[in-house]
């Protein structure tokens, strides 16, 4: 204990945790924003910095948040029926920095609303957990499931205002555009990541197809019948969404150029249905011998 006290007196004790002061912290932060919160996402170093790296994986972050700041703030303000919102479901939430962000940059100011992060994999939901609750960001739930069983889970709104999936594996963007749809949400910000399925029902084809048409060649090798799944797989995302109510903008997730899959889909439910894209939906499928997804994948055109 003597010990203990004599070297506190000589200045030897444990060293204090750094508390930055707004005039320390670099230019990105903004104000009020929760340095904790940056330093746990890696983008700011233990002593409040920004080195290269984190700088440009902040710009990035603020890109893809101002589409949604944009989008948050078309939303009408809280009604009888809906007075909680805005109400976000990020699908594939892996680490949550997205909602995390979102939360910080704009529900914590607006006092209202909640986000809801879906996501497979228990320690990131656990770990995701304790980090609200430490920041005290406590309208952020998360949820050990997979996107498709959270559609049906009646725990959850009836209602979402937003939808998100950055690059939510494989088909969980599909059931992610699902869950929108079931429950009416205004926007989804989609950016898709790989998708497999399609590509494995082209590869199944491939002879057959080749045999038919010319542009088989499209997919006659195993590279270009992964692109080429990919990139149907979001024209077709593209069309169903149309075809339920939605305009949708495709455009560049700028800043993730380094990443093959950058490809940013903005749906805006307007509550035009277009029926001449559900038609070209089922005649893609019908070209390229993928008809069983229908009543898989784009179940409201089935029937
Ligand atoms: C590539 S990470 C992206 C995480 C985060 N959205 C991001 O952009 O940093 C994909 C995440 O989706 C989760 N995931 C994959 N399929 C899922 C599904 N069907 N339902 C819910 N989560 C899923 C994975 O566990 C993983 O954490």
């Amino acid at each position: 204990m003597k010990l203990k006290r004599k070297a506190k007196a000589a200045g030897a004790g444990p060293t204090p945790p750094f508390r930055p002061n707004e005039e320390t912290l670099p230019p990105e932060v903004r104000p009020g924003q929760s340095v904790e919160l940056l330093k746990q996402l890696h983008i700011l170093t233990r002593d409040a910095k920004l080195n290269q790296d984190s700088r440009r994986k902040l710009k990035q972050v603020y890109h893809l948040f101002q589409f949604i700041e944009g989008l948050l703030q078309e939303l009408p303000p809280p009604s009888a029926d809906h007075p909680a919102g805005p109400l976000v479901a990020d699908h594939g939430a892996g680490k949550s920095y997205l909602g995390f962000i979102t939360y910080d940059l704009h529900l914590k100011a607006l006092g209202r609303g909640t986000i809801y992060g879906i996501e497979t994999r228990s320690e990131l939901v656990e770990s995701s957990r304790a980090l609200a609750q430490r920041l005290g960001f406590e309208r952020m739930k998360f949820l050990n499931l997979s996107v498709a069983e959270s559609t049906g889970l009646e725990a959850l709104p009836a209602r979402f205002d937003m939808v998100t999936a950055l690059h939510a594996c494989d088909t969980a963007t599909d059931d992610a555009i699902h869950f929108g749809l079931q429950k009416s949400a205004r926007f989804m910000v989609l950016v898709p990541c790989c998708q497999a399925e399609l590509a494995a029902g082209l590869r199944q084809n491939k002879a057959l197809q080749l045999a038919r048409t010319p542009l088989a060649e499209l997919w006659r090798h195993p590279l270009h019948t992964r692109e080429l799944g990919s990139q149907l797989t979001n024209v077709l995302r593209c069309l169903y969404l149309e075809s339920q109510g939605y305009s949708v903008t495709v455009t560049e997730l700028v800043g993730w150029e380094h990443s093959m899959k950058n490809e940013l889909i903005l749906a805006r439910f307007t509550g035009h249905r277009k029926h001449s894209a559900g038609q070209r939906l089922k005649a893609l499928l019908q070209e390229f011998a993928l008809e069983p997804l229908l009543a898989t994948r784009y179940p409201a055109l089935a029937g």
